[in-house]
C-alpha cells in the first residue's frame, strides 16, 4: 500500500486529531451547540489573524474569498492597484476586471517582490490618483516569494487607501499582524497552514472595510459579507446559509493545536524548516528560484530544474515513492518544482523530501550528494 504524503503548497497534511474531530456525529446549524462552536472558532480565528476585527467563515475555496474581497468593497469603475508577483496576484486582478474595476498592475516579474516603495511611487503619481484599494499577495505560492506587509501597510495608511491581503498560503505560516500593520481585509483558506481539509475560506474586515462595504455597488449574494456579519452577531451566532459543519469541527481542533503550540512558535518552526530545506537543496547542487533570503517564503520553496530534467518525471518519482510535490504554474510550468513546507510539517518530513529529491534526480541520470545535503540541512535545523 502506498501513502501519498502531501509536501505540496496546499492542500497540506491533516493531523489525525483534526480528522478524528471530523468523525463526530453532525449537529444541526440552527441549534445552540452550533452557535457555541461558531463563537469559539471565531475567537480563535481572531487570535490567528491577530485582530480584533470581525472574522467571517464561509464554505468555499480561496478563490471564492478573492472574489468576495472584490465585490464587497468596490464598485464597477473603481481604480485599484495590484502587486503582482505570480499566478495568484494575476488571478486577483483578473477577477477585479471581470467585475468592472480598473486594476493597475504593479510588478509582474515572477520571482521578484513588489515593495512598499513601488506602491508609494504609484500612489504618488498621476496614474495612481484616485486609487481606492491596494491588493497584495502575502505569500505568492506560485514562486515562493513573500511580501513585506508591514511597510506596505505604512504606505496604504499614508495614502488612505483600503489595504487587502491574500494570505491564503501564509496565514499561520508567516507573521501577519492584521491590526498592527493596518490591514483592512485579510483572506485565507483552510487547506494550507490551518491544517484542515479544503472547503473553508475566511475574511477579516476592519471598520474602514465596513465603511467601504456600505458604498460598494458590485453585485453579490452568496458572498455578501454584511449579511454574514448580521448572522454572526446573533445571540447564538450563525451562518446565513448551511455551513460546512464537519469541516468546522476539524478547524476547531486545528486551531486548538495552533494555540497550544503558540503562534510565535509556529512562525519560528516554519522559518527554521524553510532554512533547513533551502540549505539542503543548495547542498544537493540544485538552484533555488528565489535566491534572496529576505523575500524567500517560509512556506514554499521553488527549485529550478536543470537542462534535460523533466518536471513530470521528478514529481512522478515522488508520487511513486509516497510523497506529493507540485510543479510550476503558468509561465513556470516545466521550469520548476515546488515543495510546500507549511502546516503540519516537521524536520523529519524535510529530511525525507531531501532524500527523495536526491533519489529522483538519480533516477534521471543526475547524481546528487544527498549525504552532504542532509548533514548541512540538519546542522542548520539544530542551530536555528
Ligand atoms: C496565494 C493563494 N491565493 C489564492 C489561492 C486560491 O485558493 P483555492 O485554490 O482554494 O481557490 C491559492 C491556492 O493555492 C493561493 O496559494
Amino acid at each position: 500500500m502506498k501513502s501519498s504524503f502531501l509536501m505540496t503548497p496546499g492542500p497540506t497534511q491533516v493531523p489525525s486529531q483534526v480528522s478524528l474531530a471530523m468523525a463526530q456525529e453532525i449537529i444541526h446549524h440552527r441549534v445552540p451547540a452550533f452557535g457555541a462552536l461558531l463563537k469559539d472558532i471565531t475567537e480563535k480565528l481572531q487570535y490567528v489573524f491577530q485582530t480584533q476585527n470581525d472574522v467571517l467563515v464561509f464554505p468555499g475555496a480561496g478563490t471564492g474569498a478573492m472574489e468576495g474581497a472584490i465585490v464587497n468593497f468596490f464598485s464597477p469603475g473603481d481604480k485599484v492597484a495590484f502587486g503582482i508577483i505570480g499566478e495568484f496576484g494575476s488571478r486577483w486582478a483578473k477577477i477585479a476586471e471581470i467585475f468592472g474595476l480598473q486594476p493597475i498592475r504593479l510588478g509582474g516579474e515572477w520571482g521578484k517582490a513588489v515593495t512598499a516603495q513601488d506602491i508609494d511611487l504609484l500612489l504618488s503619481s498621476e496614474a495612481g490618483k484616485g486609487v481606492k484599494g491596494v491588493f497584495i499577495t502575502h505569500n505568492e505560492t506560485s514562486t515562493g516569494v513573500y511580501s513585506d506587509l508591514k511597510s506596505i501597510g505604512e504606505v496604504c495608511k499614508k495614502h488612505n487607501v483600503l489595504y487587502l491581503v491574500d494570505a491564503v498560503s501564509s496565514l499561520v505560516a508567516i507573521d501577519c499582524k492584521t491590526d498592527l500593520w493596518g490591514i483592512d481585509v485579510v483572506i485565507t483558506a483552510s487547506q494550507k497552514a490551518l491544517m484542515t481539509p479544503p472547503g473553508l475560506c475566511f475574511f477579516s474586515v476592519s471598520k474602514k472595510g465596513w465603511e467601504y462595504n456600505q458604498e460598494a455597488k458590485c453585485p453579490r449574494y452568496y458572498w455578501d459579507l454584511a449579511n454574514a456579519l448580521k448572522s454572526l452577531k446573533k445571540a447564538s451566532p450563525e451562518n446565513p446559509y448551511t455551513p460546512a459543519v464537519t469541516l468546522l469541527f476539524g478547524l476547531n481542533e486545528a486551531l486548538n493545536m495552533i494555540k497550544q503550540e503558540g503562534l510565535e512558535n509556529v512562525f519560528k518552526r516554519h522559518l527554521q524548516l524553510s532554512k533547513m530545506f533551502r540549505t539542503g537543496v543548495e547542498a544537493l547542487g540544485l538552484e533555488l528560484m528565489v535566491k534572496d533570503e529576505k523575500i524567500a517564503s517560509p512556506a514554499v520553496t521553488s527549485i529550478m530544474l536543470p537542462e534535460g530534467i523533466e518536471a513530470g518525471k521528478i514529481s512522478g518519482f515522488f508520487r511513486n515513492n509516497g510523497i506529493v510535490i507540485a510543479g510550476g504554474q503558468g509561465q513556470l510550468k516545466g521550469k520548476i518544482i515546488r515543495v510546500g513546507h507549511l502546516g503540519y510539517v516537521d524536520a523529519f518530513d524535510i529530511s525525507n523530501t531531501l532524500i527523495t529529491l536526491g533519489r529522483a534526480f538519480k533516477s534521471q541520470g543526475k547524481a546528487l550528494n544527498t549525504e552532504a545535503a542532509l548533514k548541512k540541512a540538519w546542522e542548520v535545523y539544530e542551530h536555528e
